[in-house]
C-alpha cells in the first residue's frame, strides 16, 4: 500500500473516532484471548464499534469481537482494543498494524500488548503467564516496508531494546506484590494460522525463543517505530507443539487462556496503574 494510503487511512480513522469523543488516552492496550472482557475493570468513557471506523480493518475471527474502548483504570486514560486483526486473516500487515498506530494517533503514549501463546521455555506450563523481554518478528513481514512515513517514525529504527527497561521492571514489582509467578523471555511470531509442527518449534526454541505466537510482535515493531514505550505479556495457554502428548485445538487453547484470565487482568491492572506513575 502506498505511503499516502497508509496516512489517508489513519487520518480518517482519527476523524470517525474523533467523531465519537475527545477523549485522549495515555496508554494503549490490545486484549488477546483471554482478556476479552478486560474491559469491565475499567470505568468505560466511550466505546466505537470497529465496523464505525472509516478504514478499520475488522477481524473475522469467531471470538475476537471488535470495538476500541476509551476509559480509565484508576487514573489512568486508557484505550483497549478489543479484539485484534491478524496477518493470517489475509490482511497486509499495514492493516494488521493500523490499530496500534490509530492509539498512538490519539494519544496513547505507551503499549500494553497481551496474547495467548504456545509455551517452550524451560520449566514452563499451560497457564502460566510469561513477560516478554524480547522479540524475533523475521519470520513476518515487517509493517514499516515501503516508502518511509516519515511522520510516524524514522526510516531505520533502532530495535535494540523494543520492550521498556522500566515497565519490565515495573511488571515484575506489580507480580511479585500480586503473588504471580511471572516468567520472562523471548516471543516468535509465525504467520500461522496453523499451530506449528515439532520441527518448527524446536527450531524457534535453538533460535532462542520462549513463546510462540500469531501477533504482538509486527505490532510491537510499529510500535517502536513511533516511539512508543511497550511491555508485552503473554498467557501461555499450551505447551508448543510437540513438547505435550496432546494435538492442539483452538478450543484448548482458548479454555486455557479463560482460565488464566483472573490472574492475568489483576496484574495487567495492576501494570497499568504504576503505568500512570512512569509514563507521563
Ligand atoms: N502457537 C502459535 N500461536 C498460539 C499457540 C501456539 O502454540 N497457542 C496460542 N497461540
Amino acid at each position: 500500500m502506498a505511503e499516502k494510503n497508509i496516512i489517508e487511512k489513519l487520518n480518517s480513522c482519527v476523524s470517525s473516532v474523533r467523531r465519537v469523543t475527545d477523549f485522549v488516552p495515555r496508554v494503549a492496550l490490545t486484549l488477546g484471548s483471554g482478556l476479552g472482557d478486560y474491559a469491565k475493570n475499567m470505568r468505560v468513557a466511550a466505546e466505537i464499534d470497529y465496523k464505525d471506523i472509516d478504514g478499520f480493518p475488522v477481524s473475522t475471527v469467531a471470538g475476537h469481537a471488535g470495538k476500541l474502548i476509551f476509559g480509565h483504570i484508576g487514573d489512568v486514560p486508557l484505550v483497549c482494543m478489543q479484539g485484534r486483526v491478524h496477518y493470517y486473516e489475509g490482511y497486509p500487515m499495514t492493516d494488521v498494524v493500523l490499530p496500534v498506530r490509530l492509539m498512538k494517533m490519539l494519544g496513547a503514549t505507551s503499549l500494553v500488548l497481551t496474547n495467548a501463546a504456545g509455551g517452550l521455555g524451560d520449566g514452563m506450563a499451560a497457564g502460566d503467564l510469561m513477560l516478554i523481554t524480547g522479540q524475533i518478528s523475521s519470520f513476518v513481514p515487517s509493517p514499516l516496508i515501503g516508502p518511509n512515513i516519515d511522520e510516524l517514525g524514522p526510516r531505520f529504527p533502532d530495535m535494540s531494546e523494543i520492550y521498556d527497561r522500566e515497565l519490565i521492571a515495573l511488571a515484575k514489582k506489580c507480580a511479585a506484590e500480586l503473588g504471580i509467578d511471572l516468567k520472562d523471555g523471548t516471543y516468535l511470531q509465525f504467520t500461522g494460522p496453523a499451530y506449528e509442527t515439532p520441527q518448527e518449534v524446536r527450531m524457534a526454541k535453538i533460535l532462542g525463543a520462549d513463546a510462540v505466537g500469531m501477533s504482538t510482535a509486527c505490532e510491537a515493531v510499529a510500535a517502536n517505530h513511533m516511539g512508543m514505550r511497550i511491555v508485552g505479556i503473554s498467557c501461555i495457554s499450551n505447551l508448543a507443539c510437540g513438547l505435550s502428548e496432546k494435538p492442539l485445538s483452538h478450543e484448548e487453547v482458548q479454555a486455557a487462556a479463560d482460565e488464566a484470565a483472573p490472574r492475568f487482568a489483576a496484574l495487567v491492572t495492576k501494570l497499568i496503574e504504576g503505568m500512570g506513575e512512569l509514563c507521563r
